[in-house]
Formats: C-alpha cells, sequence, structure tokens
C-alpha cells in the first residue's frame, strides 16, 4: 500500500498475518508432494487415518445427517438447547456429583469457549497465565479481546509440571492485577503432549487455593483432547473438586476432536462453582456473551451431539468408534515413544495425544533442517511440535531419524 493512501483498518488490525503459518506449511507440503516427493506431513492438527483421509466416526456422520429438519433450520437457543447443555454435563462429569455444582453453554467449539472465559473473567488490560508452551491462538484469542497473555516455565528440571513456576506466576499476577485466569491444557497438551499425573493436579489445586484465598482466581480446562487422555481422562476432577474451595472452575468442551466434527463447531463452556448464586450468575454473564459475540450455536450440531451423548445405542456406537480412534492414535505414540527412547530424542512425558514437542534451542532450524529430508513440523519457541495424529505407525521411523538430524544440527 502506498505511504499516501489512508487505511480506515483501526491501527490494532493493520499488519496481521493473515494466515496461520500452521496452514501455510500444511499448503507447501502438499505442494511438494503433489509435484511428485515423498513427503511425511506432521503438521496436521486432526486425526488422519494410515490412508492420509480425515478420520470420521461414521454414527456422527449418519445421526447429522438424519437431524436435519425444520426445526434445526431455526435458530438454537441463545445459550444452547437445554438438551445439549444437560448432556454434556452428563457426560463430562459421568456421574459425578460434582455435577450439580456446575453449568454449561453452547459455544462454537472448543474456541468459542476459551473466547468466553477471557472476556468473562479477565477485565480489558488483564492478562490469563498459562505454561510457557502453549496453543498459539491463546494469544490472538486473548489479544483480539483487548487482553494479553503471560505464561510461567512449563517444565522444571526433571520434566514434571513447574509447580515454583505456577506459584510465583499467580502470586505476581495476584499482586499486580487482583485476579487470575489460569488457562490448562491437559490431559495431552497441545504441544508438548503432557498429562499432569494425579498428583500434579493435587499440587496444582493447593497453590491455586493459597493463591485463590487473595483474589478471584480463575481456572480453565481446556480439554480439547480430554477424550483421548486415556487413563488421565478424569484425573483432572479430583483437582477440580479441590480447587472449588477458593477458585471458580471451568472447563471447554468441545466436540471437534471426540466426535471428529472440527467443521460442526460444536463445544461448551462449563462453569463450576461453590456458591449457587454465583454460578447463577456466571450463567446470566455466558449467556450475554453469546448474545453479543455469536447470537446462537449450531442447532443441527447441537441436535445431533445431544442425541450421541445421550441415547443408549448411539452412545455404544459412537463410544466404539471412538475407542477404534485411540487405539490408532495410541499405537502411533508407543511407537514414537519406541523409537524416540532409542534414539535419545529430547522429549516430555508423552502418554497420549495428538501431538507432541521435541525440545531443540532452535525450532525454526531443527524444522529446516527437517524440511530438507521432506518431513515437516511445526516449529515453535524452544521445540518443534510432531502430530503423531497425522503421522502413519509406519513413517514413525522416518519421523524420528529426521527428528535425530534436525536437533543434532542445533546442538
Ligand atoms: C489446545 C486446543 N484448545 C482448543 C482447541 C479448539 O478447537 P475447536 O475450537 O475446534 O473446538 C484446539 C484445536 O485445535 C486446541 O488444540
Amino acid at each position: 500500500m502506498s505511504h499516501t493512501m489512508l487505511s480506515s483498518l483501526v491501527p490494532a488490525a493493520r499488519d496481521r498475518a493473515g494466515d496461520d503459518p500452521i496452514f501455510q506449511l500444511n499448503a507447501e507440503a502438499r505442494r511438494r508432494a503433489a509435484s511428485g516427493e515423498s513427503i511425511l506431513n506432521a503438521t496436521i492438527g486432526a486425526l488422519m487415518t494410515d490412508e492420509g483421509r480425515l478420520a470420521v466416526l461414521p454414527s456422527v456422520l449418519q445421526t447429522l445427517s438424519e437431524c436435519h429438519s425444520e426445526r434445526t433450520a431455526g435458530y438454537a437457543p441463545i445459550s444452547g438447547l437445554p438438551a445439549f447443555r444437560d448432556a454434556v454435563l452428563a457426560t463430562l462429569f459421568a456421574g459425578d456429583p460434582l455435577a450439580e455444582r456446575s453449568m454449561a453453554v453452547a459455544t462454537p467449539g472448543g474456541t468459542g469457549a476459551i473466547h468466553q472465559a477471557v472476556v468473562n473473567f479477565l477485565a480489558p488490560g488483564q492478562k490469563l497465565l498459562t505454561t510457557s508452551f502453549f496453543w498459539g491462538p491463546y494469544r490472538a484469542i486473548a489479544t483480539h479481546a483487548g487482553r494479553g497473555i503471560e505464561t510461567f516455565r512449563m517444565f522444571d528440571d526433571d520434566g514434571a509440571l513447574d509447580i515454583a513456576a505456577l506459584e510465583t506466576g499467580l502470586k505476581r499476577q495476584v499482586d499486580q492485577q487482583g485476579r487470575v485466569l489460569l488457562v490448562l491444557n491437559f490431559p495431552c497438551h497441545n504441544p508438548t503432549g503432557y498429562s499432569l499425573s494425579d498428583e500434579e493436579w493435587r499440587e496444582v489445586a493447593q497453590c491455586v487455593n493459597r493463591l485463590g484465598a487473595r483474589a478471584p482466581l480463575t481456572v480453565l480446562i481446556d480439554a480439547a483432547y480430554m477424550r483421548y487422555g486415556g487413563a488421565s481422562e478424569l484425573s483432572w476432577m479430583e483437582g477440580a473438586r479441590a480447587m472449588l474451595a477458593q477458585a471458580t472452575v471451568l472447563v471447554a468442551w468441545t466436540a471437534s476432536k471426540a466426535y471428529t466434527q472440527y467443521g460442526a463447531r460444536v463445544g461448551a463452556l462449563v462453569a463450576l462453582h461453590r456458591d449457587a448464586g454465583e454460578l447463577a450468575q456466571i450463567e446470566n454473564a455466558l449467556g450475554y456473551t453469546c448474545r453479543a459475540t455469536w447470537s446462537n450455536c449450531n442447532h443441527l450440531g447441537q441436535t445431533a451431539i445431544a442425541r450421541m451423548l445421550t441415547e443408549p445405542a448411539l452412545r455404544e456406537r459412537s463410544g466404539r468408534e471412538q475407542d477404534a480412534l485411540c487405539d490408532l492414535l495410541q499405537r502411533r505414540v508407543d511407537a514414537f515413544n519406541r523409537h524416540a527412547e532409542r534414539a535419545g530424542l529430547p522429549v516430555p512425558r508423552y502418554d497420549s495425544g495428538f501431538f507432541v514437542a521435541v525440545f531443540s534451542p532452535d525450532g525454526a532450524e531443527t524444522a529446516r533442517v527437517m524440511r530438507g529430508r521432506g518431513v515437516y513440523v511445526v516449529p515453535i519457541e524452544g521445540a518443534v511440535r510432531v502430530a503423531l495424529c497425522c503421522t502413519p505407525e509406519a513413517d514413525v521411523p522416518r519421523l524420528v531419524e529426521a527428528l535425530e538430524a534436525g536437533v543434532a544440527a542445533v546442538r
């Protein structure tokens, strides 16, 4: 644009990066593959079959196609279909009495739930707190809403969650902004693959309660990959129960990964609070944000997912299909861990999930060296992110060899 032309965009909206860098890398990988090169593309954030197609749940596709009606052509209620909202709570809490202290509103995926949390639990200018490795869009969601982001060192010298750094971060925010929104993406943290142990959840809860006594403190558990957490799927719940002594607990729930419906934009923000009056206030605030942001969410999607969550035959069928996808992913994770250990790759504990990080002092250079071998991963600060969700088990040895070379190049 010539410097004499006046932009009508407000300054904050100018010079934005148009395309997500991950989509750019993905596009380059596809171009090279289309020209006949042998390319291993481990950048995609969706679960793919070994044949390179999007993994889908046939039961969900069938239910979606059956749910089209005049009714679903109409608007859904602002805060979501009651059947959907109830079904999310019943599924998430799996019979635990914690459900009695909770409510949910529908959101467009986990992204909408995170937006809801940011605008209702931080004032303009304040910053959310999260781990030093984090899902990049947290920054965009916070910045776009006039809020910001701060991080604490994620791993201590033993490779466990750095509780001391968490405590320091919480203290700083209590002192400086008088309120905290802590975002924890466990189990199956994106981008590192880390899941908290029961003991780590306990320690986080103790730390939250110590600081929650001094200022309003909200913990948002981003549960995007919870269904793939295996043994860790329910371990957040004891932590949440303990945190309710002092804090508000939120869960960003989404059908994107668990029901392989990334495009349906079906999710929910679940809120938990010890006080019923406060919970009612939160419900009103979240409903107001729905109305003011996206009005209401996908009616067809909520109808279909509510059926998946509640009708016994559909629950059983989709549960079996989900288990098969978890097994597919787990075989890749196990193969990765075997090869990575043999190669001595610097990786965090990786029990399950779509991604793992491989540490590197120069992630950009590591990824560049790997691209020279036709292998695509996503460079991040201090690591590269490797998407096992789109890497066939048979390609894991090639992936690890390229990682070895990429890490060795910057040592
Ligand atoms: C860590 C994390 N949180 C939240 C989301 C939100 O996904 P969606 O908005 O599709 O539910 C994603 C999706 O990639 C994610 O990786």
